[in-house]
């Protein structure tokens, strides 16, 4: 359904103090998200986890590789032609609040685009037939229609509203359903509800799952049987089948995160190694290897001599980008009430 060929994008800006800032956002990210599929993006702040599902929604542009949608690459397309291929993919955001129009109940905010989508596709668009549908949508979402459907967003809660805005997603038939840290501004009490609706969908419907999070343990539960990719500052530095990347992760910052994870036992790092906040980083230097090196806490020569790229090892089942390679045993990751 997608695929994505050594993505890069790289910001310039100038700094308040003058001086150009150059972020390597994304440096040559690869893919493939089959159909019914799912995919998930690991890492902490600012590692490029948003860029991506921009990217892939066409709210932002690429500077290198290739992007192939159900086997079209969208680089030689005008805007224009390219507008169809991106609509296949729609995009959940961290923040519900913003995502809808205050001033437009749930029936006018699924209206519109069924509407739409009605005269694209010669289905019945008449009022009633809108409704119904946005009845059956809504449904589908777990939400009563009868009682949502003339609510504004602020009359709802922050899961009704992530509900909707879901639904809303639904309405032009998606292919696919980028969710972008989706639970992450929700109440505690309703992320797990809104988890597993995403993971019916994928199960019922048969839409294509790209989630992005910092939460190994809503990766595993939302996109099992799918694929883990780690990514740190831009580069993707493990890969693999979910299961293998959580349980014997071999790159050290994927161990780190998943050690910053209250809820796992038996990751035994040795010493009081943790990750360095990001913020403490100076993201202007580059270092000659490794990226992660001057964080790693089991970094040597070796990892500052050259940038180690994806790959594989005998006896570790997921590519990695790391010159020490090591499985250490994670023994439990579930999914925690905190989720
Ligand atoms: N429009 C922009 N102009 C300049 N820099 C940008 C822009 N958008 C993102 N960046 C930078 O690119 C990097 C990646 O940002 P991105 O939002 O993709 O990270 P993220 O992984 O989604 O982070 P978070 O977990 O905080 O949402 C960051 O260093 C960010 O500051
Ligand atoms: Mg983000």
């Amino acid at each position: 359904m997608i695929e994505a060929r050594n993505i890069t994008r790289t910001y310039r800006s100038r700094g308040s103090f003058g001086g150009d800032r150059t972020v390597r956002a994304l440096r040559g990210v690869d893919f493939t998200l089959p159909k019914g599929g799912a995919v998930s993006f690991i890492g902490e702040s600012g590692c490029g986890k948003t860029t991506l599902g921009k990217i892939l929604t066409g709210l932002e542009t690429f500077d290198g590789g290739e992007l192939v949608i159900d086997g079209v690459e969208l680089s030689g397309l005008s805007q224009r032609r390219r507008a169809p291929y991106f609509r296949r993919i729609q995009m959940i955001h961290q923040d519900p609040y913003s995502a809808l129009n205050p001033t437009r109940t749930v029936a006018q905010t699924l209206g519109d685009p069924l509407r739409m989508r009605a005269g694209e596709t010669g289905r019945d668009g008449g009022s009633a037939a809108v409704r119904a549908r946005a009845a059956e949508l809504l449904q589908l979402v777990g939400l009563d229609p009868g009682g949502v459907l003339p609510k504004y967003p602020h009359q709802l809660s922050g899961g009704q509203r992530q509900r909707v805005v879901i639904a809303r997603a639904l309405t032009v038939d998606p292919e696919v359903l980028i969710a972008d840290e989706a639970v992450s501004m929700i109440d505690v009490s309703m992320r797990l509800g809104i988890l597993s609706l995403l993971r019916d969908l994928r199960a019922d419907l048969g839409i294509s799952l790209l989630f992005i999070t910092h939460d190994v343990a809503t990766a595993r539960y939302v996109g099992e049987g799918g694929e883990l990719h780690v990514i740190y500052r831009g580069e993707v530095v493990e890969r693999g089948a979910t299961d293998s990347v959580v349980q014997a992760p071999v790159h050290p910052y994927t161990q780190c995160l998943l050690s910053a994870i209250p809820v796992l036992r038996g990751l035994e790092l040795p010493g009081p190694e943790r990750l360095v906040p990001l913020a403490a980083l100076d993201e202007r230097t580059e270092p000659p290897g490794c990226l992660f090196a001057p964080r790693c806490p089991f970094a040597d020569d070796a990892c500052t001599a050259a940038r180690p790229t994806l790959g594989r090892t005998s006896g570790v089942e997921q590519e990695h980008a790391c010159v020490h390679p090591t499985p250490r045993r994670v023994v439990a990751v579930e999914l925690s009430e905190r989720v």
